[in-house]
């Protein structure tokens, strides 16, 4: 097969490097990847926005299915526009089509449709400029914490929790007002749930079959133990120890079967990648979000970890036989541990040469989310999280300490990375 891979962070070189050990692989294809994919694929400099570009280049070279990363291109309707072009439909997609993706694009609407099919999550209310009135007095009827969240895509940052109400009142003003540009044209007002976050993916082929991935718990915040500013993710740990069979029988049945029966009883296209974000509230599992891909670092910890061919499964998706493929995970822990610039996720620097990658232990695994090479071809940094490295262990802290050794290694000026992940799990 011919495969095309959009995206360029730490989840689609993940991706990528799950996808090259197939035997089914002809060529891979990576638009617009980065310097790490490169032992991947072929790298192509494709706006992947553009997708009158991208399906001209898939017809160009014979691709056989598209993989999409991230949730932008699949939000915009890529998946769409492969299925309403005659000369595209025959390439496969791996990605729901835009009406699936609002999962993802509209917290309102997977409110709504976590409601109609009965499944568990925050209770909450919607408002939008014509309701401001009625969003500050049902604000006054709630107990803080107050959790605001803009309903459309804001880059991981749409969702404020603030303690004071007169405080939780003007930024909710501020949102409907335009802080998260259009996004934030409509807010949501939820429940605040206390518990342990933990994301479960499935590959679903949208006629009801479904895989269950290996479960991952991400690191958000920039300092250890959990403190300072949020982050797009500081290293992940898969398996997680809370996530018991007798727990993930509970997400299957209250979540995930109600998920795919939801989106096939609403005629909803969906093949590809649900990520569930869970939160355990006292043993019960609740969706704090849906996303319509898979996460990142999620991805860096959960793809090593699956043994069988990803492009098997992925040919279960398109052909809708995904319940007659094989999907076996390694019992092992991985550890991913996400090396970033100083100063994120707030101002930082880009362009220090990266050095020491042939140092890390092979048994390791480097995934390059912002790097690049600069005009004397040497490797550096374009972002705040660089490069990460994933280890396996028999155990968490065996996997953790290995990723350690392989974090310390790596060189750049002003590295930052956590010590500490998976360290709050028994
Ligand atoms: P989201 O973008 O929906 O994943 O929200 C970002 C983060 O905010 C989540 O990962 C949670 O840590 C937190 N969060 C979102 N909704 C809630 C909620 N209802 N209760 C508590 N924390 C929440
Ligand atoms: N790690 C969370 C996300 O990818 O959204």
């Amino acid at each position: 097969m011919n495969i095309l891979l959009l995206g360029s962070g730490g989840r689609e070189h993940a991706i990528a490097y799950k996808i090259a050990q197939s035997p089914r692989l002809k060529h891979l294809y990576i638009a617009p990847g980065n310097p790490g994919m490169a032992a991947q694929g072929e790298l192509v400099n494709l706006d992947i926005l553009d997708f009158e570009a991208v399906g001209k280049f898939a017809l160009d070279k014979q691709i056989d299915m598209m993989v999409v990363g991230p949730e932008v291109p699949l939000v915009n309707g890529i998946a769409d526009y492969f299925a309403t072009h005659k000369d595209l439909q025959h390439i496969a997609v791996i990605g729901p089509s835009k009406g699936g993706a609002r999962l993802e694009g509209s917290k309102d609407f997977a409110k709504q449709f976590m409601q109609r099919h009965g499944i568990p999550t925050a209770a909450h209310r919607t408002f939008d400029g014509t309701t401001i009135k009625e969003g500050l007095a049902y604000l006054e009827t709630q107990q803080p914490p107050y959790v605001l969240k803009a309903d459309g895509l804001a880059a991981g940052k749409g969702v404020l929790i603030i303690n004071n109400l007169k405080e939780a009142q003007k930024e909710f003003k501020a949102m409907l007002d335009g802080m998260f540009g259009n996004a934030s044209a409509s807010v949501v007002i939820e429940q605040f749930l206390s518990g342990i976050e933990c994301s479960v993916f499935v590959l679903t082929d949208g006629k009801g079959h479904y895989k269950i991935l290996p479960e991952a718990k991400d690191y958000k915040r920039i300092g250890e133990h959990d403190c300072g500013l949020n982050t797009g993710g500081m290293g992940s740990v898969s398996p997680v120890s809370f996530a018991t069979p007798e727990w993930m029988a509970k997400v299957e049945e209250r979540i995930i079967r109600p998920t795919i029966q939801g989106l096939l009883d609403e005629q909803i296209d969906y093949k590809g990648f649900i990520f569930f974000g869970l939160i355990n509230v006292g043993g019960d599992p609740y969706v704090i979000e849906y996303n319509c891909r898979m996460g990142d670092p999620e991805t860096e910890s959960v793809m090593p970890r699956i043994q069988s061919d990803l492009l098997d499964l992925m040919e279960g998706v398109v052909k809708g036989d995904l319940d007659k493929r094989q999907l076996e995970i390694d019992p092992r822990s991985a550890v991913n541990v996400m090396l970033v610039s100083g100063g994120y996720p707030q101002e930082y620097h880009k362009g220090y040469v990266i050095s020491g990658l042939d140092k890390v232990s092979k048994e390791s695994l480097i995934f390059h989310s912002g790097t690049a090479l600069n005009s004397e071809g040497q490797l550096v940094t374009n972002g705040g999280r660089v490069i990460s490295v994933t280890s396996f262990g028999k155990d968490k802290d065996e996997a953790l300490a290995k990723s350690m050794l392989g974090a310390s290694e790596i060189q750049y000026q002003d590295k930052y990375y956590r010590r500490d992940i998976g360290q709050d799990l028994q």
